[in-house]
């Protein structure tokens, strides 16, 4: 479908673009651009994330800009990710033969270009046509790895083959637990190459700016992967406030440790626990045999006031030791925050909005675009401290 007339079948009810309801000059051009089917080109004053989220508000509409950037209550959380980055420092070290640099590292035997990857989000298809296939190109593009969403708008299937098998599958275990086991017996059947399984959601934190937008998947979209496990009929293109009242059935609130003991039995992949803030719960995870803990708390979209992921990360590094691999996501929007990241011992880090970003600015392009941009501030704040390759990334960086 062209751009333009998804935009307009998609969103015209839904209460207009994110700059205002009615179709004003600055946007205008862009919508046109649209109706070539071709996605505009992203201009050349988009330098890094922060223009690119400038870019993305004026190309969708309200009700998804809002959901993309939204965080759970009064935001806390969202802003303290970013505010903790910004008080680390990088302290440089000079005089260094930098001029041959490598970024790649290897991760549960996956090699990769650069330690950035694609974090799980939902419904890629309200920023774009393509939706999570334009992503998966992306991320296959870049060398890197994509995380696809239980709540995507594209099939497994179809990942699966935008991505070469290079991607790894993200997981809500549902009260039905046999639901579950055919979820995850197609992802692996797929090609994915590990479960990310969210912990961090007994229930949905509340979105208060969803709430007011009475946020709902407009009609034609749907998580397309679980349709076919609903019960109650509102997976698709239903209404709603919020996701809490829409896709409440995706979850479970008992959700305990035994379950991934569980889980483990059902599934030969890799298991990466997403959403531990916690040393106590890295811990027990290392116990239960989990092999990769994903720092997060779910972009502040979860627990508001939970703290920033930078700040808890060392210490879950140091209590992990080699029992896991840690990964980290919350708040990256430049190469130092993933330096930052890195140096405190995350073995690579996430990124969310800053992808669906790219995605709504440009589709693929976009995505590669947001991708590349990370990719070249951390070489080059690589370079600027002296440090040739991840391992040179450490602690005493930030202690000078
Ligand atoms: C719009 C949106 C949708 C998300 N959907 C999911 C999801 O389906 N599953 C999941 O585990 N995490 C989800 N997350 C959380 C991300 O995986 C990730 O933890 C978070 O976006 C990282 O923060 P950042 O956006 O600041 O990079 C979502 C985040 C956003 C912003």
């Amino acid at each position: 479908m062209e751009r333009s007339d998804f935009l307009k079948k998609t969103f015209m009810a839904a209460g207009g673009l994110a700059t205002g309801s009615s179709l004003n000059a600055k946007i205008q051009p862009s919508i046109k651009s649209f109706a070539n089917s071709q996605d505009p080109d992203i201009p050349l004053d988009v330098l890094n994330i922060f223009d690119l989220e400038r870019l993305a508000k004026e190309r969708l509409p309200v009700l998804a800009y809002d959901y993309y950037r939204s965080g759970a209550w009064d935001e806390t959380t969202l802003k303290a990710n970013r505010e903790s980055f910004e008080k680390l420092k990088i302290h440089y070290k000079i005089l260094v033969d930098v001029e041959k640099r490598d970024l790649s590292t290897t991760i549960f035997g996956q090699h990769i270009d650069f330690p950035i990857l694609v974090a799980p989000t939902a419904f890629h298809k309200l920023a774009h046509p393509d939706g999570e296939l334009a992503t998966g190109r992306a991320a296959l593009k870049a060398k890197t790895i994509m995380t696809l969403s239980s709540l995507s708008t594209t099939t497994i299937e179809e990942v699966a083959e935008a991505t070469n098998k290079t991607f790894w599958f993200q997981l809500y275990i549902n009260k039905q637990r046999e639901y579950t086991r055919d979820l995850v017996a197609r992802a692996e059947s797929a090609g994915a190459k590990a479960l990310v399984v969210t912990v961090d959601t007994p229930l949905w934190g509340r979105r208060e700016r969803d709430v007011r937008n009475g946020f709902h998947l407009p009609p034609g979209l749907s998580a397309i992967n679980l349709v076919k496990y609903q019960q109650d009929g509102i997976a698709k293109g239903q209404t709603g406030a919020g996701l809490g009242q829409s896709f409440s059935w995706v979850l479970d609130a008992t959700l305990q440790w035994k379950d991934l003991e569980w889980l483990a039995t059902i599934t030969k992949l890799p298991i990466i626990i997403k959403g531990v803030c916690r040393v106590d719960d890295a811990i027990k995870a290392t116990e239960h045999g989990i092999k990769g803990i994903l720092v997060s708390n779910h972009g502040g979209r979860q627990m508001d006031s939970a703290p920033a992921t930078i700040d808890v990360l060392p210490a879950i590094v140091d209590a992990v030791g080699n029992h896991a691999t840690v990964l980290m996501d919350g708040g990256i929007r430049r190469g130092t925050d993933a330096m930052k990241a890195l140096a405190q011992g995350a073995k690579a880090v996430l990124v969310g909005r800053p992808v669906l970003w790219g995605l709504a600015a440009g589709g693929q392009q976009g995505v590669e675009k947001a991708l590349s941009m990370l990719r070249e501030e951390l070489d080059l704040g690589m370079a600027l401290s002296g440090c040739r390759n991840l391992k040179e990334l450490n602690r005493s960086l930030l202690q000078g």
